[in-house]
């Protein structure tokens, strides 16, 4: 019974000495040598991913008074791809995707939130989704048709690859960990319904996320219920 009392009041201590750096936002023991190795490795990397020079050439989709969203396509210049790629690998290792592609990566949009003091501070990834299969009308051609006729052709229809609707997947999306909670994840999804398809408002209905996490779940059923 002594060794397991020992052992509960280690670990409280352990994490009574936990430090939150305000810049990075990484958690660590400043008692640690190797959390402190690890806390300057990441800190640098971590700062030169989000920091944000501006570009001339910048597709501002939305502007606030913290702020503005910057969207990136694949066939922009190389500096803005490159940026936009590594928010998205900083993203992707605090969600522990491991190299997973993007299911169609010449088409992925990427919505970058920039605050006023040039540092990225949100991330979000939306592609075309298709679903559902639309049935084609080719109403001249019914008209002298056995029923037997009819049928198949109609199923020929009903087997149409034309897709229904296009719907926006999230496949990333991400806040800074100091930065959460003040409406940057929302402010870019509200952005990416109004600019994601040209002269098109998507309804919250036609947006999907993509795996989401225990996070991503809270914020998206508090997003599509408002
Ligand atoms: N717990 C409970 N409710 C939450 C949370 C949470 N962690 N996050 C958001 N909400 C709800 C709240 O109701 C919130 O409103 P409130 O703050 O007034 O209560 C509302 O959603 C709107 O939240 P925002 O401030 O717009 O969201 P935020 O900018 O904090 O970003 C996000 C949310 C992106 C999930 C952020 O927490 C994050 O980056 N987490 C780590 C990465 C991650 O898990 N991303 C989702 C992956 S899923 C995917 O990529 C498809
Ligand atoms: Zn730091």
């Amino acid at each position: 019974a002594e060794a397991d009392d020992q052992l509960i009041i280690d670990a409280g201590q352990k994490q009574f000495s936990a430090t939150t750096c305000g810049s990075c936002g990484m958690i660590y023991s400043a008692d640690s040598l190797e959390d402190n190795f690890q806390h300057t490795q990441f800190h640098k990397r971590f700062l030169d991913s989000i920091k944000f020079v501006g570009w001339k050439k910048e597709r501002v989709v939305a502007d606030f008074w913290d702020g503005k969203i910057v969207l990136v396509l694949p066939d922009d210049p190389k500096y803005a791809v490159r940026k936009a790629e590594d928010v998205r690998q900083l993203a992707d290792n605090e969600l522990g995707f491991q190299q997973v592609s993007l299911s169609c990566p010449s088409q992925a949009k990427t919505y970058l939130f920039v605050n006023s003091d040039r540092v990225v501070i949100g991330c979000l990834i939306a592609e075309h989704i298709r679903q559902g299969f639309r049935v084609l009308e080719q109403p001249e051609q019914t008209k002298d048709m056995t029923k037997e006729d009819f049928m198949e052709h109609h199923r020929v229809w009903c087997c149409s690859t034309t897709p229904e609707k296009a719907i926006c997947g999230v496949s990333r999306i991400w806040v800074f960990s100091l930065a959460r909670r003040k409406g940057i994840a929302t402010r870019m999804l509200d952005t990416v319904r109004n600019s994601f398809m040209y002269g098109g408002h998507l309804t919250k209905e036609e947006i999907t996320f993509s795996d989401p996490t225990p996070d991503g779940k809270l914020f998206s059923t508090k997003y599509c219920e408002t």
